[in-house]
């Protein structure tokens, strides 16, 4: 399900965080972040520790994070208990995620699609459809697949994804995703999507 080669709930339970969860928001996200227009209800899809979702609820908005890893949620609770945030964090699996109660005007994801396999891939992206609002905004940071490891999406798959007649007004920017390992400071290549749902 996850990409192969991943378990999540070690490398959050490892004593090195993950490379990707540097303890902010994705520099490219945050930056579209400050001018775009958000609306209520927002889903973090593939929240990881939270930082993205925490900084939503910090501005006021109604906010539900999930992921697949258990640890990763637990940091979340922690982080938001510490910081006084009220927002939902729940363990659950993007490829379920026409399940969840939520009937969500915006999407983000930081780093999620890029990571599942093509079926769960597939059920993730049509479990949006079917729970995103008309109009309902979807932005999705992806790891390009220039970064090698023989994975990553290219600006075809983020389009062919998100086609209509089902996603409208796509648009895809090359950006860079920011990582660090060993105390260095990474920068790959990536893309930034940004779609509705008709
Ligand atoms: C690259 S990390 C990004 C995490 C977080 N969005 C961030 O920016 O720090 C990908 C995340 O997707 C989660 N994930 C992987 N497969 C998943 C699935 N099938 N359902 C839900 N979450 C999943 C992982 O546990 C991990 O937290």
């Amino acid at each position: 399900m996850a990409h192969a080669g991943h378990d999540w709930d070690a490398m959050y339970t490892a004593a090195e965080a993950p490379p990707w969860d540097i303890g902010e928001v994705q520099p490219a996200l945050a930056a579209y972040l400050a001018h775009a227009s958000i609306a209520d209800p927002v889903l973090d899809a593939g929240c990881g520790t939270g930082e993205l979702a925490l900084l939503l609820a910090e501005r006021g908005r109604r906010v539900l994070g999930f992921d697949f890893s258990e640890p990763a949620i637990a940091a979340a609770r922690a982080k938001a208990q510490e910081r006084g945030l009220a927002l939902d964090l729940q363990v659950a699996d993007a490829a379920q995620v026409r399940n969840l109660a939520i009937r969500p005007r915006t999407v983000l994801d930081s780093g999620l699609l890029h990571s599942l396999d093509e079926v769960a891939a597939a059920a993730y992206v049509g479990g949006l459809a079917a729970i995103c609002e008309p109009g309902a905004l979807v932005c999705v940071l992806a790891m390009s697949a220039e970064a090698g490891q023989g994975w990553g999406q290219t600006e075809a798959s983020l389009r062919m994804r998100f086609a209509e007649p089902d996603w409208v007004s796509s648009a895809v920017d090359g950006i860079q995703i920011s990582a660090r390992w060993q105390g260095e400071d990474l920068s790959m290549p990536g893309f930034l999507l940004t779609t509705h749902r008709a």
